[in-house]
């Protein structure tokens, strides 16, 4: 008996972004045939097999492209207020670290987070996940990390939860409670990581509300050592972590990643080239965040060659947050990555889709266009997959489908 597919596209031309060789993986004028949510066949050259498919559904893709559905492998979207009046404050000359000390920075968001309720903090969330859908995003990663305290962190992983069930989207849930040290524990940051591991860790993890387990691992968040507590902590739960690390000096947070198999290091500006080879050796993903390094007026690039030369996956985020990237277009990230950090067109292709999904230990099921794979796929108005970085505003997205539904069609 032949297959009744859900639905066929046809016509279309395909960025597959295998993770097997150096290209697009681009197969022309092909057919995509879904069935159960997942991509159930892929035919090159359709027009000849068109007639003999049986289908509920079938769009013509017009000859234009389709890749992957986007993977925004690190955001921090869930926060109250904004800090407007920080980035006056630098552009009138004070640093983003001598704003953290003097009481603004994290902290001025964590008031802001207790202080908004929880539907208009979910209400916020979902304006800002709006956003980074209509750009063709299909995977997110969401952290905590603007309560620290039990109640409020909790709050965010919640709506974090309740976002994926409310919006066409799946949601990865990082906790990160060792994100700042909050005002009621000032000068006690030890004390304060013992109610990170010892109180807030197992009892979210209880409720399923963690993935992920990440820390700030800097001069004005955290040390290693306290890191490597947070992490052996979540070693013990059986939770996986990830790191903010080297963003703005060289604490050995990824070093010390590495030991715990990290999903991935995130920022990396100041890594040592030497640490390289470690990652790659662990396989841990090295996420470069460009929109940080663009709003914090950053000049110190991420050892971008050596990363390549080790063939380390590289992913790109937003990092979507309030005080060092508020943004919330990935393709325009991708188009900082390529002017900044001179990653090529297809380097940032792959690291808003394979690479990012291997960054959230999603690799298994999305992330590239191949047969088995769940059917997450965008369709855009562009000429080749390259336009997707090369463009600065206007928005060429056209069709995002989530597990094989038309979830947005313009
Ligand atoms: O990823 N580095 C720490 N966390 C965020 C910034 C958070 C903030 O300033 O609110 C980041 O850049
Ligand atoms: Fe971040």
């Amino acid at each position: 008996m032949s297959i009744v597919y859900d639905l066929v596209i046809h016509n279309i031309n395909l960025a597959t972004i295998n993770d097997s060789d150096d290209s697009y993986g681009v197969i022309k004028n092909a057919g995509i045939c879904i069935k159960d949510g997942k991509i159930a066949k892929i035919i090159p050259n359709i027009t000849e097999a068109a007639g003999e498919l049986e289908t509920e559904e079938a769009i013509d893709g017009q000859g234009k492209w389709m890749t992957p559905g986007l993977i925004d492998c690190h955001t921090h979207l869930v926060y109250g207020g904004n800090r407007a009046n920080e980035f006056e404050m630098r552009l009138e000359g004070a640093s983003y670290e001598e704003i953290a000390k003097a009481g603004g920075g994290i902290v001025s968001t964590v008031k802001a987070t207790r202080e908004t309720g929880k539907k208009e903090l979910f209400n916020l969330a979902a304006k800002r996940l709006s956003y980074l859908i209509d750009e063709g995003v299909t995977t997110v990663e969401i952290k905590s990390g603007y309560g620290l305290d039990l109640e409020t962190e909790q709050k965010m992983l919640e709506i974090a939860k309740e976002l994926e069930d409310f919006s066409p989207v799946e949601v990865s849930k990082t906790f990160l409670g060792a994100h700042a040290v909050p005002v009621e524990y000032k000068d006690k940051a030890d004390d304060y990581i013992e109610l990170v591991c010892e109180t807030m860790m197992p009892v979210l993890a209880e409720k399923g509300l963690i993935d992920c387990v990440d820390a700030f691992c800097e001069g004005i968040g955290f040390s290693e050592a306290q890191t490597r507590r947070v992490f052996e902590k979540a070693k013990s739960l059986d939770l996986p972590v990830k790191l903010h690390a080297e963003q703005l000096s060289d604490l050995g947070g990824s070093r010390l990643a590495c030991e715990f198999d990290a999903w991935s290091v995130d920022h990396l500006e100041f890594l040592n080239p030497e640490d390289v080879a470690k990652l790659k050796e662990k396989d841990v993903v090295a996420t470069l965040l460009p929109g940080a390094f663009y709003f914090l007026s950053e000049t110190k690039l991420p050892p971008i060659e050596a990363l390549r030369q080790q063939q380390v996956p590289i992913a790109i985020a937003t990092d979507s947050n309030p005080g060092s990237s508020p943004c919330l277009s990935l393709l325009l990230v991708m188009n900082m990555a390529a002017t900044f950090f001179k990653l090529t067109p297809l380097e940032a292709l792959k690291g808003t889709t394979i690479n990012a999904a291997k960054a959230l230990n999603r690799d298994d099921r999305v992330g590239s266009i191949e047969e088995g794979k769940q059917a997450d796929l965008v369709i855009w108005d562009i000429d080749s997959p390259a336009e997707l970085v090369y463009r600065i505003g206007g928005n060429p997205c056209k069709t995002v489908i989530k597990n094989g539904e038309v979830v947005l069609s313009r």
